[in-house]
């Protein structure tokens, strides 16, 4: 990894790049600014990770414990409970603050929540970085790292359309909308994303939301939940699929939670299974789809990018700036915040095996 020693000529390079408009994406590096001359390389590292809604959390908390312990620092990795999870958050970053925690690294519960807490830790010195969710209305969050949102939702909208054109050659293709929980930042990048690959094809008519259900309100699900996903989808399908003849041919479906329950609700109605898209790769749905039922998933292998925000800190502890490859997509509301993103994979049935090769548990799976 490259790393670029802060200082003026960063700086410089960082404010020449800003001038000058240039793109990012191709590799910009620069600095966030702001960060410390480095810190003692055994001190104590927080990570803050939201409730357990996807395996990918799972996964998290394990390989941040190791991770961090393997590069020499003290990990103190904290879970949101399941029901008041904002403030257990709240309290776990303070405790964090409070315990003189030199980086401090967040999944966000709520994204809008969390800038009392971030402020007391850069006040205290610490440096916050974002972790796959963003943190929003603060000055107060020195990084983000994670996978690229906007592109998990292109790939998900492209992948809704490839799969239904497979089945059925010929349009038009009824389908419903889901995104995450309004909470979550990332819920309306990955729907925005999904819909600036749909959008082209509802204006034609060639895709058709039923229900009429396409604002971004009414398609959120709250806290991320399966039963609640399910629980739309049973009245969506009693409200406008009850008719003869009435197929439901696609659900833009978030992540692979919600896209189980969305095949749970639409096999307990008798009907026959949409191209349903999802995200994590999670094994019951590595499993669905090599059945043949769910469509598709998104591969972010959570250990790299933990790997990447590990790298981050140490890179911080060494008194240097972490390389970033986006300095114009996420804006906060209040800054851009500096990203290093990663390159999320779309995976179907057919390169499944190929996509999990590397993967010890999932490419077992894949073996048919
Ligand atoms: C993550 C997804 C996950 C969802 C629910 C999002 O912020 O990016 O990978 O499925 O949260 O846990």
């Amino acid at each position: 990894m490259k790393k670029m020693l802060l200082g003026t000529t960063a700086l410089a390079v960082a404010s020449l790049m800003a001038l000058s408009g240039c793109s990012s994406r191709t590799g910009t590096e620069g600095g966030a600014g702001g960060a410390e001359a480095g810190f003692a390389a055994d001190s104590l590292i927080g990570v803050a990770l939201p409730s357990k809604t996807s395996e990918n959390w799972v996964l998290a908390g394990q390989l941040f414990e190791d991770g961090l312990s393997e590069a020499g620092f003290e990990g103190d990795v904290q879970y949101a409970g399941a029901s008041t999870t904002v403030k257990d958050q709240q309290d776990q970053i303070s405790a964090m603050v409070t315990k003189g925690a030199k980086v401090i690294i967040i999944g966000a519960a709520d994204g809008g929540q969390l800038a009392t807490q971030v402020s007391a830790a850069k006040d205290s010195g610490a440096i916050v970085i974002a972790y796959d969710r963003l943190i929003l209305d603060t000055e107060d969050v020195d990084y983000y790292v994670a996978y690229d949102n906007f592109k998990v939702g292109e790939l998900q909208g492209q992948a809704l359309l490839d799969g239904m054109k497979a089945k059925k050659p010929e349009g038009p293709y009824n389908i419903e909308l889901f995104s995450g929980a309004s909470t979550d930042a990332n819920s309306a990048v990955f729907f925005n994303g999904a819909m600036s690959v749909l959008q082209p094809e509802i204006d034609s008519g060639n895709v058709v939301v039923l229900s009429g259900q396409t604002d971004i309100k009414q398609t959120a699900t709250a806290d991320w939940k399966a039963e609640n996903a399910q629980s739309r989808m049973d009245s969506l399908l009693t409200s406008t699929y009850g008719g003869s003849g009435v197929e439901l041919d696609g659900v833009l479906s978030p992540n692979d939670t919600l896209a189980r329950a969305i095949i749970t609700s639409v096999k307990a109605a008798g009907k026959p299974i949409p191209i349903v898209t999802g995200q994590d790769s999670e094994v019951e749905s590595v499993k669905s789809i090599m059945a043949g039922e769910q469509y598709s998933t998104i591969n972010k292998d959570t250990r790299n990018l933990v790997t990447e925000a590990i790298s981050m800190v140490s890179t911080l502890q060494a008194g240097d700036t972490p390389e970033i490859n986006d300095d114009e997509t996420y804006d906060n509301g209040v800054k851009i915040v500096p990203a290093y993103l990663l390159d999320p994979v779309i995976v179907t049935k057919e390169n499944a095996a190929e996509a999990y090769k590397d993967d010890p548990t999932l490419e077992p799976l894949t073996q048919q």
